[in-house]
């Protein structure tokens, strides 16, 4: 079934609803539950927002930029594949998932079924709401050629799944259809191997009864991981540039990473191990921009997979009935703050990426600048597809006209909570050479961070488990090269106000955030003023609560861990805004 008249029927299911609770509205109106949208999620691996990607990315801009929202303040809650992938099918921080790590004991595909999620993730949500769902490409890291069936990965009514350890080989992957056997693709080209997946199952979607949820999750621009090399005295696993299909293989020859003030810096910057980073030679150079031409070439395969299936859709003529996403699971960085290729830093590079939205309703060549962030991503499919929200949810629906979906209102927030555990990953067949200890990883790569937009301010705070801290204000310093928390003794102010008293404000919302549950996540102030009288940063500024920020515990760690540790991660709680004993905001 599906309709283009979703429009005209959501907005009169949006006045049922507001009269009768659900289940009455569904007694009264079974037969719409057929009438919802269709969606298309297009999740690429690694790929950034700032180092110009979508640029080279003609399709993607003319089907989907063009034709939706671009939401230009998208960050991810934590840069790395595996966590940031539970997070975004879950709709909670890593704090809750608990997935924190590639692989176990931290992470993988093995803590995400031991932790409950197999039962309890979007894909299985989708379906009991009636949704038929397909997946195709990486779903999460250590899902692999040996555990695939222990147990199968539920919620999917047609999978094929890129496997480890042959994921990354662009090569030589393997992926694994429904309950089958894996198959190897040994010489074919991994995206070209998606693309055909992934028309078939969007061919199934649109013969199927009910509406659809079809992800594409190919691996480019990944690294490449050669898994001949691997056992061969090469672990752990070297990553090198990823590779194009041969026919994009001599594009973008002129093209360089952009040479920002922050590429190579004369001076080291940032915090713990990346302070510690050599300059980069004119070899190493080199070797990076060809790296970065290798992405971009890579990335033109998924720009033809877009191609193709927006040109599919149209034809079936579904495209008006179905919401199309397109984003990637962590960004990227090469050479920024001298650092080889990779990502899980803090720094913008790292945690923005891209957000598309096209489909019904959604207004078209548009840049919606309010702060989003991956966990709002499953409550905002949530509201498309009018299924009240949950309350586990750390996210809420991103900004949308009210027109478009449902029941599910978008509370606006100024913050997204970045957290990290454990190891950096050296890209690059150069990026062990940046480890004195030759290893491609620096550990204690532990923090917690809050970037904070709002009127006049633009700001990234973060506390490592060294107990080093950064502030940056981006509004002066967009390239986050000036630490102002190191020199907060001579520097003065930020956004008029003493820097101090920013700081003791950021320290206490990362408080509150850094264990944050639910509504707590999406309102964090509320914690600390129980009577909402401080919504936002500049409320919270005001010096009437100068004494009361100053007093607050802060944000600190006894020692670095590789996991979710809370005993070793501080005070936990933030205490509220009270006065003799009462709650202020509440009394006065
Ligand atoms: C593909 O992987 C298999 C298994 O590791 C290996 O035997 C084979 O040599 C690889 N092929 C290529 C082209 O790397
Ligand atoms: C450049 O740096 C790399 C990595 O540190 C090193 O292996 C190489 O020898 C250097 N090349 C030159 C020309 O100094
Ligand atoms: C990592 O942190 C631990 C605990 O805080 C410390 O003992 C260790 O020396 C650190 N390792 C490195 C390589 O800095
Ligand atoms: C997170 O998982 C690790 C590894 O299993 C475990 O040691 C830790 O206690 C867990 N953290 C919480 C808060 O449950």
């Amino acid at each position: 079934m599906k309709f283009s008249s979703t429009v005209v029927w959501l907005s009169s299911a949006i006045a049922v609803n507001a009269i009768f609770p659900f289940d009455l509205q569904q007694v009264l109106s079974p037969a719409p539950l057929t009438g919802k949208p269709n969606f298309v999620f297009i999740i690429t691996d690694d790929q950034d927002l700032k180092l110009d990607s979508i640029d080279y990315m003609p399709l993607l801009s003319k089907h989907i930029k063009q034709k939706g929202t671009f939401f230009s303040n998208h960050f991810v809650t934590t840069a790395l594949c595996c966590p940031s992938r539970v997070s975004l099918w879950t709709g909670r921080q890593a704090h809750n998932t608990n997935v924190t790590d590639v692989s176990p004991p931290y992470g993988g595909y093995p803590k995400f079924v031991d932790r409950g999620f197999n039962e309890n993730f979007l894909p299985v949500w989708l379906q009991s709401a009636g949704y038929d769902t397909y997946y195709t490409g990486k779903l999460l890291n250590a899902h692999t050629v040996d555990n695939y069936h222990s147990p199968y990965v539920n919620g999917f009514t047609g999978s094929d799944f890129l496997l480890d350890p042959f994921t990354y080989s662009y090569l030589n992957s393997t992926y694994q259809r429904n309950r089958d056997e894996p198959v190897s693709y040994e010489g074919r080209h991994t995206v070209e191997v998606i693309t055909e997946k992934a028309l078939g199952f969007l061919e199934d979607g649109l013969n199927g009864d009910r509406p659809f949820f079809l992800t594409v999750a190919p691996v480019a621009p990944h690294s490449n991981v050669d898994v001949s090399a691997l056992g061969k005295g090469h672990s752990p696993t070297v990553m090198t540039e990823p590779i194009p299909l041969d026919r994009h293989k001599d594009l973008f020859s002129d093209v360089k990473v952009p040479r920002t003030s922050h590429f190579n810096p004369d001076e080291p910057s940032g915090a713990s191990w990346i302070k510690t980073l050599p300059q980069q030679n004119k070899s190493t150079i080199e070797y990076h921009d060809h790296f970065y031409r290798q992405r971009l070439r890579a990335l033109q395969g998924v720009d033809e997979l877009v191609d193709s299936i927006v040109t599919r859709l149209e034809g079936s003529g579904q495209l008006d009935n179905t919401y199309i996403i397109y984003t990637s699971d962590n960004g990227y960085h090469i050479g920024q703050h001298r650092l080889p290729p990779g990502k899980a830093c803090g720094f913008e590079e790292d945690i923005r990426v891209p957000l598309f939205i096209r489909g019904p309703g959604v207004p078209e060549d548009e840049v919606e600048t309010a702060v989003t962030t991956h966990i709002d991503l499953a409550p905002t499919i949530f509201g498309l597809a009018e299924i009240p929200l949950r309350e586990d949810f750390d996210g809420t629906p991103i900004p949308l006209p009210s027109s478009v979906g449902s029941n599910a209102v978008s509370i606006r927030h100024e913050h997204v909570t970045v957290e990290y555990w454990g190891n950096s990953y050296l890209e690059g067949e150069r990026g062990a050479l940046s480890n004195p200890a030759n290893l491609p990883f620096f550990n204690n790569n532990t923090y917690k961070s809050v970037r904070i937009i709002g009127e006049g301010y633009n700001l990234y705070y973060s506390v490592w488990c060294s107990n080093e801290h950064e502030l940056y204000d981006l509004i002066t310093d967009p390239y986050q090269l000036n630490n102002l928390f190191t020199s907060k003794e001579q520097a003065s102010e930020i956004f008029g106000y003493p820097l101090l008293q920013v700081i003791s404000r950021l320290d206490s919302i990362l408080l509150v955030l850094k264990s944050c549950k639910g509504a707590t996540c999406i309102k964090p102030w509320d914690v600390l003023h129980p009577g909402g009288s401080v919504q936002n940063l500049k409320d919270a500024l005001n010096p009437l609560y100068d004494a009361f920020y100053t007093s607050q515990a802060r944000v600190s760690f006894d020692h670095c861990e590789h996991g979710y540790i809370p005993e070793v991660e501080g005070p936990q709680d933030a205490l509220p805004f009270t006065r003799y004993g009462l709650n202020w905001d509440v009394w006065t």
